[in-house]
Formats: C-alpha cells, structure tokens, sequence
C-alpha cells in the first residue's frame, strides 16, 4: 500500500467544525481501540467548541482499505485511517495529547508520526510551547514513537489506568 494516497486533514482551533460524517468514523475508529471510548454524545459535545482541540485526520481512498472490515468503509468515498486529538489551553501555551490511533493495517508506515509532527509544526505556529501525554508503560509502539518525536519521560504514575496499570508522563518542550 503506497503513503502517497494518504492525505492528512487538519481541524484547527476556530477554523471549522468537524462534520458528521468524519465524527462518525472518528467514534468507529475510537471504539476500536480504547476501553472506555467516548459516547457519541460526548464526541459531539467536545466538537461543539473547536476552540480547544486540535485534531489531525489521516484519510485514504475507500478502495485503498483492501479486505479489512470496518463500520462506515465507503467503497470509493475517504476513508479515515488515523487520527491524533490535541487538547489546547493557550493560556499556559500547553497542549495534551489525549488520543492518537492508526488503524492497525495502516501501522507502521509512518503515519502516526506524521500526525504528532504536524500537530508540533501547527501547534508551534500558533506560539504553543509544551505537549504532554500519558502513554501506558507497556505500550511499547506509542513510547517509541514518542520518543522518536523528542518526547521525554517526565513522571511514573502508578495505577493511573486502573489496578496494575501505569503511565508514563511524557513531555515535548517544542519551542527551540
Ligand atoms: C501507537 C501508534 C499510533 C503508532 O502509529 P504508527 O503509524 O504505526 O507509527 P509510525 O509508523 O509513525 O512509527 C513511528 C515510530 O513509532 C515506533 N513504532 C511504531 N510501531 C512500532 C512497533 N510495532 N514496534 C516498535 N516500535 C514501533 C517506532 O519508533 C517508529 O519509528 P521508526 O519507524 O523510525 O522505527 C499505533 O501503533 C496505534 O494506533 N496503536 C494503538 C493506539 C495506541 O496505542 N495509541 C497510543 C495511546 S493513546
């Protein structure tokens, strides 16, 4: 599968509002992955105030899935294949980086570190200086792909995902 037909799309601060249809996918492609994935209603409630997130979509051609079976795949429309949610407060130029999931048969191709780089590049330009995240410790692929972007290990918290289940706290002091 070639990365060229991969486009990301970027949801930025007072710009616009995500649509249904994105919203949509983007609750498919949490309920995937995370345990306790946000209600629709919660989703819809977090977009209402595109002031304070940032988001960054990856979407591909609907014909370029191949056999994988997923709700909401189009036959020919875009499909999305990842996506990564900053949450923002300007007043203390930081920034949280909540969610970042590829679709696993997009994995390892450099998608996911094109969505946090881009995050840094427009979350620069608009004079943040400070990301963080929490990232299970066992989460092997999501700590080396931070550490590859210049994240560093901040803090341990001990059962931060619940009994037996620790998080590193990790930062990126992105201003030079
Ligand atoms: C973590 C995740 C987003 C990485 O996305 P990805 O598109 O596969 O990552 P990339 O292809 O951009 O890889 C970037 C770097 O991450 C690391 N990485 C990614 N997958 C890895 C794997 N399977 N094993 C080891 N390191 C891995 C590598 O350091 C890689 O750099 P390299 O290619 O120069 O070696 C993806 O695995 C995923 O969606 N996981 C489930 C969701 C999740 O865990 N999210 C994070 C917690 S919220």
């Amino acid at each position: 599968m070639s990365m060229t037909h991969v486009e990301t799309r970027h949801f930025v601060l007072k710009d616009r509002l995500l649509d249904d249809f994105f919203l949509v996918q983007l609750e498919a492609l949490d309920n995937s992955f995370f345990p306790n994935p946000w209600s629709h209603r919660a989703w819809e409630d977090f977009v209402k105030n595109p002031s304070n997130y940032y988001l960054v979509l990856a979407l591909a051609e609907g014909r370029q899935t191949g056999g994988e079976v997923f709700p909401h795949d189009s036959a020919e429309g875009e499909v999305l294949v990842g996506y990564s949610l900053f949450l923002l407060s300007e007043p203390e130029s930081l920034a949280h980086l909540l969610k970042i999931v590829v679709r696993p048969s997009w994995r390892q191709m450099g998608l996911g570190k094109r969505m946090i780089h881009e995050g840094i590049q427009t979350l620069l330009g608009k004079e943040f200086e400070r990301i963080f995240l929490e990232v299970e410790e066992n989460n092997i692929d999501a700590v080396n792909l931070y550490q590859t972007l210049g994240f560093r290990r901040l803090h341990y918290s001990k059962h931060f995902y619940g009994p037996g289940r620790h998080a590193v706290i990790m930062d990126n002091k992105i201003k030079p």
